[in-house]
C-alpha cells in the first residue's frame, strides 16, 4: 500500500488508448495474415488489463498464454536478473508468438523474456508494449510494436500499479505526490 499521500493526473484517456489499439491491431493483422497457430502471451501482472483489450480488438484466431517474470535489483547496478516466476502453460516451438508487456523501462524484462522464448524455436516471435520509455533504459531492447512513448513520469492505471493500487484505473495516469 502507497504510504505518501498522491494524486493522479489523467495522461493517456481511455478513448485514446482504445483508438491506438485499433491502429495496432491493424498492424498486427497484417503480420500474422492467414496464421492460424498464433499464441498471444501476456507478462504478468501488468498487461491483464492491455492483453484484455487488444485480444478483443484482434480479428485473427489466437490461443492466450501468461507468464509472470519480476526483476530485482538495488537500483545502483545496470546488471538485473529477471526470474521466472509463472511459465507458460504451453510449448510454443513452432508456433507464431506475440509477446505483450505493458511498459517497457529498462527493458531488462522484455530483453530477458524475449530470448528465453526464442531459445524454445518459435517460428515467429514478436513484442508489443503499450508503453515505452526510451529515457530509462539499459538495454539494447525496442519491441516491435509500441502504444505510446513516455517522458520519464511516474504512471499508474490501465494494469500498471504503485505499490499494487490503481492497476483497475481505466487510463493512465501520472503520480503526483502531495506537498507536505
Ligand atoms: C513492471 C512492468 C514490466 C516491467 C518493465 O513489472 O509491468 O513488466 O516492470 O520494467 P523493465 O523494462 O525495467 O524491466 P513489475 O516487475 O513491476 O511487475 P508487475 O507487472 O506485476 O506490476
Amino acid at each position: 500500500m502507497p504510504t505518501r499521500p498522491y494524486v493522479i493526473d489523467e495522461m493517456i484517456s481511455a478513448k485514446a488508448i482504445a483508438a491506438r489499439i485499433e491502429d495496432l491491431c491493424r498492424e498486427i493483422q497484417t503480420e500474422f495474415a492467414g496464421t492460424d497457430k498464433l499464441v498471444v502471451v501476456g507478462l504478468l501482472r501488468g498487461s491483464f488489463v492491455f492483453i484484455a483489450d487488444l485480444v478483443r480488438e484482434l480479428d485473427l484466431p489466437i490461443e492466450v498464454d501468461f507468464l509472470e517474470a519480476s526483476s530485482y535489483g538495488d537500483g545502483m547496478e545496470s546488471t538485473r536478473e529477471v526470474r521466472i516466476l509463472k511459465d507458460l502453460r504451453g510449448a510454443i516451438e513452432g508456433r507464431d508468438v506475440l509477446v505483450v508487456e505493458d511498459i517497457v523501462d529498462t527493458g531488462h524484462t522484455l530483453n530477458h523474456v524475449t530470448h528465453l522464448l526464442e531459445s524454445r524455436l518459435p517460428a515467429r516471435l514478436k513484442s508489443i508494449a503499450l508503453l515505452d520509455k526510451p529515457s530509462r533504459r539499459e538495454v539494447d531492447f525496442k519491441a516491435n510494436w509500441t502504444g505510446f512513448e513516455i517522458p520519464d513520469e511516474f504512471v499508474v492505471g490501465y494494469g500498471i500499479d504503485f505499490a499494487q493500487r490503481n492497476r483497475n484505473l481505466p487510463y493512465i495516469g501520472k503520480v503526483r505526490f502531495a506537498e507536505k
